[in-house]
């Protein structure tokens, strides 16, 4: 059957890197028909709105959305895009796998997923200055929102990820010994859906500053991770550098109503236009679309041609170290995609 999904190419490199992602995943066979939408600084300039109301439509009618990188303007202008979006469609998991494609890195088979909570946390935006005597920036305040269910819901979330793709162990990160009551409530919600799950997925609990460490020193004892917003943030950038940089990093945003599929680099305006950005981020990420959607074959194909694609040199792009452009590294994996006729 095939499904309609909304498709945001965005800004900068976004245009690019999402015709090569389409045309990888019309090579594969893959079951979607899209449904084009803008948003960005490129639907600002077009007719004065970065998140028009049909994008918002057509996401609430498909429930399924891949998207390209979106230019936030820094300081002013209109908020983060991405913000706005998860806070609309309410998408409070935010989903990041970490898995080695390209050998040659400093590990070798990395395959850990990472899920943050994505709507409370700091990132709430709480926050404001007090003055004092002439200095009206004398103190800044920040508020670090936990609740019980949004703590329950993904904790909840990562366990039946868990079972759901086979894998072992969940490991919640927390600084409870410190900030007793927010991350104290994050861990005791935490311990309580665990035992739900007892003999099934085992949990482990770690401090967050001795996670990060761990991370580096050995990136296999992991498995699931699962953290609030903020230790989530960080903890996902770092994991991405284990196994190549953003550049094969793609993230989902996932809630009960939508899920947003996107790579997790911006728009990189210093190359846009330049014809040499890495598509593999924004194919990686309509792979993690295609599992969602039980299309789980067809994304294991592409991503096996993507590897086998980063295992050579031909067509790569420069920050690869290769030559290519945007339109041959797509051609390349789209040239494996055809050579492999095994059916879908
Ligand atoms: P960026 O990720 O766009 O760029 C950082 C560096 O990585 C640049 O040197 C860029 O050329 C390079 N790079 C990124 N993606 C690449 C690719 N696919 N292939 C080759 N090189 C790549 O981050 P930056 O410069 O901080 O942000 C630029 C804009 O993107 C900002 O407006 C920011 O708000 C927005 N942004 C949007 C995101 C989203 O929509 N999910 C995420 C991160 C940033
Ligand atoms: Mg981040």
């Amino acid at each position: 059957m095939t499904r309609t999904v909304t498709l945001i190419p965005g800004d900068g490199i976004g245009p690019a890197i999402t015709e090569a992602c389409e045309a990888v995943l019309e090579a594969a066979g893959a079951p979607i028909e899209w449904d084009r939408q803008k948003a960005g600084t490129s639907a600002m300039e077009e007719g004065g709105e970065p998140l028009p109301d049909a994008t918002l439509a057509s996401i609430e009618q498909h429930r399924v959305a891949l998207k390209g990188p979106l230019t936030t303007p820094l300081g002013e202008g209109f908020r983060s895009l991405n913000v706005a979006l998860r806070k609309h469609f309410d998408l409070y998991v935010n989903l990041r796998p970490v898995k080695t494609l390209r050998p040659g890195g400093r590990y070798e088979d990395v395959d850990l997923v990472i899920v943050r909570e994505n709507t409370e946390g700091l990132y709430v935006g709480i926050e404001h200055f007090i003055g004092m005597e002439d200095d009206p920036k004398a103190v800044a305040e920040s508020v670090m929102l936990v609740t019980r269910f949004g703590a329950e819901r993904i904790v909840r979330y990562a366990f039946e990820y868990a079972l759901a793709h086979d894998r072992e162990m969940v490991t919640l990160v927390h600084k409870a010994n410190i900030l007793k009551c927010t991350q104290g409530l994050f861990l005791e919600v935490g311990r309580g859906v665990a035992e739900e799950y007892e003999g099934r997925v085992t949990f482990d609990e770690r401090i967050i500053d001795a996670t990060a460490m761990q991370l580096v020193l050995d990136p296999h004892q992991f498995d699931v991770i699962v953290s609030e917003n903020m230790f989530g943030d960080i903890l996902s950038d770092e994991a991405a550098g284990l196994v190549g940089g953003l550049g094969f990093a793609p993230g989902a945003n996932i809630g009960e109503d939508a899920a947003l599929f996107e790579p997790v680099h911006g728009s990189a305006p210093d190359i846009a236009g330049k014809g040499i950005a890495n598509p593999c981020s924004m194919i990686l990420a309509s792979c993690l679309m295609l599992d969602h959607l039980h299309e789980g074959e067809v994304a294991e194909r592409i991503r096996s041609a993507v590897g086998g694609v980063l295992r050579g040199v031909e067509g790569l792009t420069p920050d690869l170290g290769g030559t290519g452009t945007t339109q041959s590294f797509a051609r390349a994996i789209v040239d494996r995609l055809e050579r492999d006729d095994s059916p879908v």
